[in-house]
């Protein structure tokens, strides 16, 4: 008999399939919005799931599950999963690492393009129908190649976006991270090595790349965004919550910095009310690894975590050891 699983939200139709020859699958094409207690009750009756990172499985709904046995994230951060407790569970989790970092250090660059070009700020008025005529400082924005990026987070995608300015840009890297980079990777990077405060304060352009914690919640909040130059920009690829989004919005309209490009939202899919009202920020919803032949390989390897635990005793990239 084949082992059940949910697929939380929908999904490529070529992986459905594939999960179809090892699995009973209970899919959710239909999108059909979850509560947590609907969710824990429909994940209650499977022995695996495919998730996105925002299905939550944490202790309460672990105690529900008695017979879960492994949970497939389809996203590099797993903010959602309490791993600790999947463990203590016999639960194996697992993500997509490596996949989607160098389209996700892609998207963190055209967002950066973006907000210090000021592009969809311009687009918006050209569609408003106000151009007229050519202006010395239209949509005048901030440089971008030869200025200095500070990265905060300097994992993989960091690494990626480093080499893009260093090597694409000619830009100055400087990075803040919890442990220093290897010197060979830091010659890689052309990435020399700051506290959070130097970065902050000499940075033209600060790029968020830290994964979500408890730790890390507000890594930047008034106090922060206070240290930062007035011209610079501030883009989150990273996760909602790492950035105060109401501290930002104040620091936005009062020009306390330049302005922002956000891709992530404390609370998303809902915005706070004051960034939709403030002019200098780019907004995007949650898409930094969404090229299609990337979200393709989330899916599958996702998919392949799930088929080699229950083949195998073992996902491919698993976050925790449990017996299998
Ligand atoms: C997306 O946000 C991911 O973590 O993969
Ligand atoms: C995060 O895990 C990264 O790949 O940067």
């Amino acid at each position: 008999m084949k082992s059940k699983i949910i697929i939380a939200r929908p999904i490529f139709e070529a992986t459905l399939a594939r999960l179809r020859e090892h699995f009973e699958v209970t899919d959710n094409q239909a999108d059909t919005p979850w509560t947590k207690a609907s969710w824990t009750q429909a994940l209650s009756q499977h022995v695996g799931a495919l998730t996105t990172g925002s299905d939550p499985v944490d202790a309460e709904v672990l105690k529900a599950c008695p017979n879960l046995k492994a949970v497939a994230n389809m996203a590099v951060g797993y903010n959602n999963f309490d791993v600790p407790a999947m463990t203590a569970h016999g639960v194996q989790a697992s993500n997509t690492p490596d996949v989607l970092t160098e389209t996700t250090a892609d998207f963190g660059f055209a967002l950066l393009m973006a907000t210090a070009r000021r592009i969809t700020e311009s687009e918006h008025y050209l569609r408003r129908g106000e151009w007229t005529q050519w202006r010395y400082d239209m949509f005048a924005g901030a440089e971008v190649h030869g200025s200095t990026i500070g990265i905060l987070g300097m994992g993989r995608i960091g690494q990626g976006i480093a080499r893009r300015a260093a090597h694409g840009f000619g830009m100055k890297v400087i990075y803040h991270n919890r442990s220093r980079l290897s010197a060979e990777s830091e010659a890689e990077c052309k990435a020399t090595y700051v506290s959070k405060e130097e970065l902050l304060k000499t940075a033209d352009h600060v790029m968020l790349v830290v994964p979500y914690s408890a730790a890390s919640h507000h890594t930047i909040g008034a106090a922060e965004l206070a240290q930062m130059k007035p011209t610079a920009t501030l883009i989150n690829i990273a996760r909602g919550g790492i950035v105060d989004d109401a501290a930002l919005a104040v620091a936005l309209r009062e020009k306390q910095i330049a302005a922002a490009g956000l891709d992530v939202f404390e609370g998303e899919p809902k915005v706070h009310p004051d960034l939709l009202t403030v002019p200098n920020v780019v907004l995007t919803p949650h898409i930094a690894s969404a090229s299609i032949p990337t979200r393709m390989a989330m899916a599958n390897l996702a998919a392949d975590n799930l088929i080699s635990y229950f083949t195998q005793g073992k996902s491919l990239t698993p976050l925790n050891t449990v017996a299998a």
